[in-house]
């Protein structure tokens, strides 16, 4: 009763909403869609229907934990093929694992553990910074990939003290070309309108490359066992995976839940991060008075010594900025979540137990109503002096970068701090410059999103270390 439809574009046969969208980047066509069909609307792509929702207020409603859950349908459903019930492609409470291995990791993720890691973070950035240094200051930056060889070096040796040394070598491992392989595949298969039996040599690739990566993770947990002194007191995820108890059930994790979980880490931790990093470099370059404000902040904590933890604390505008760069540009630019039972949604619009609703941050995060007229506008002051606090109370989850309640991102805390030390580090020694000025922003989506055709320059800075 007095329930209205739910807008949705003309849909073609077979293909159904497939056209309206660029699958180059999902993100904008859903966005525009926004902007055309309103915050709620319907799509239609074979073998998935998905409500669109867009305005903080019905985001914050789908993100109530008592009505509804969190989605696997489409890419993340697909990507159990890969890392079955990991953490993050498990469905829940409804699966034990994820419980058991949520409680064995809460703590090796927590403050204590990533304050830990933060040396083994520091030389990782430290390569970052000499390899910048070496090139000199005519070098074109390809940012994206040097970015990501620091998140996947980071969380591959913090994690499991594994080494990709990716710095020091041309090709990627093979490891990580695997996993983009993966990737690629997954966000593929989901846009795909033809029976499977069309896609059998992309098939094969694909379960190949699975087996690489579930055997790489096996290779990492089979040294450890084999050379125990070898990593004799050390506290890292896979650790507190191979010893850690589950207070609730007194279980252990499976061994195939370990490599589940380590595949997970790198998967989930790496892109997010890269990407973040990125379109901070981006807001800054393109915002001078903003990099002035925050090279000042990075001189006057953190001077020309070595980069403490106790600096890295300090440095609230570079907080402030990777707050902002999240709300304008969430790597995770969607979650899905789907009602427990038949629910209406903003008093007006019937979800059906199990529908998917897409929470679109590349726009509910840019809603006038929470940020104001300028919500499209790179301004950390915004996020200072308690301000993200206030919006935060006063509109729930109209900032939502992590995700949301008890699937809500575990690796939070250790991006955060490996962003902070990478900015503070890299600020300190260099003056970065677009490598072409007049460039602006482009993006490309698979799981994420993240700038496309980005070079800077990194021009060392005179006295500095
Ligand atoms: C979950 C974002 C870094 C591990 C999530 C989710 C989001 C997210 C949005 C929820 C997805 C959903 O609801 O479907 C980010 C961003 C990051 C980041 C923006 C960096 C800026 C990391 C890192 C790690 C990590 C560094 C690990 C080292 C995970 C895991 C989950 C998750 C395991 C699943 C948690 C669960 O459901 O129990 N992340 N993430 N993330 N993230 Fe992150």
């Amino acid at each position: 009763q007095g329930l209205l439809p739910i807008p949705q574009p003309s849909t073609a046969p077979v293909v159904g909403n497939l056209t309206s969208i660029d699958l180059e980047d999902p993100s904008r066509s859903f966005s525009q869609l926004a902007a055309r069909y309103g915050p709620i609307y319907k799509l239609a792509v074979p073998g998935l229907d998905m409500i669109i929702v867009s305005n903080w207020k019905l985001v914050n409603e789908a993100c109530d934990d008592s009505r509804f859950q969190k989605s696997l349908k489409g890419d993340l459903e697909e990507l159990r093929t890969a890392v079955h019930d990991g953490l993050f492609t498990s469905k829940g409470e409804e699966e034990e694992n994820w419980g058991v291995a949520h409680r064995v990791l809460v703590s090796a993720f927590g403050p204590l553990a990533i304050r830990g890691m933060f040396d083994e973070m520091h030389e990782i950035v430290s390569q970052l910074v000499l390899k910048w240094a070496r090139q000199g200051p005519s070098a074109r930056i390809d940012v994206g990939e040097d970015f990501t060889r620091l998140t996947l070096d980071t969380v591959a040796l913090t994690s499991m003290g594994f080494r990709f040394n990716s710095y020091y070598q041309s090709e990627m491992h093979p490891f990580i070309t695997a996993m983009y392989e993966v990737l690629n595949e997954v966000a593929k298969k989901g846009m795909r309108f033809l029976p499977s039996v069309f896609y059998t040599s992309e098939s094969k690739k694909y379960h190949k490359n699975i087996q690489l990566l579930r055997r790489t993770a096996r290779e990492v947990i089979e040294e450890r066992k084999a050379n125990p002194d070898g990593f004799k007191g050390r506290k890292d995820l896979l650790t507190a995976m191979t010893e850690g108890v589950d207070p609730r059930t007194g279980r252990k994790m499976t061994e195939e839940s370990v490599i589940d979980n380590l595949i997970t880490f790198l998967v989930a931790g790496h892109e997010t991060t890269a990407a973040t990093l990125q379109f901070t470099m981006y807001n800054l370059l393109k915002h001078p008075d903003k990099y002035h404000k925050l090279q000042e902040e990075i001189d006057s904590v953190v001077g020309t010594g070595p980069i403490s933890l106790a600096h890295v604390t300090k440095l609230k505008y570079l907080d402030a900025c990777i707050r902002e760069t999240l709300r304008l540009s969430a790597p995770i630019w969607a979650f899905g979540r789907e009602p427990l039972q038949d629910e209406v949604l903003g008093e007006k619009y019937l979800i059906k137990k199990d529908q998917q609703i897409v929470c679109l941050l590349a726009k509910s995060h840019r809603d006038p109503e929470v940020w104001g007229p300028d919500a499209d506008e790179f301004v950390p002051e915004r996020m200072l002096d308690g301000g993200f606090d206030r919006i935060q109370e006063q509109y729930p989850h109209s900032w939502s970068p992590f995700g949301t309640g008890m699937r809500s991102c575990i690796g939070r805390a250790f991006a955060w701090q490996e962003m902070l030390l990478a900015y503070a580090a890299l600020l300190q020694s260099f003056s970065f410059v677009m490598d072409n000025p007049s460039y602006t922003l482009q993006t490309q989506t698979s799981l994420t999103i993240r700038p496309k055709g980005f070079y800077i320059r990194a021009i060392a800075r005179g006295g500095l270390t």
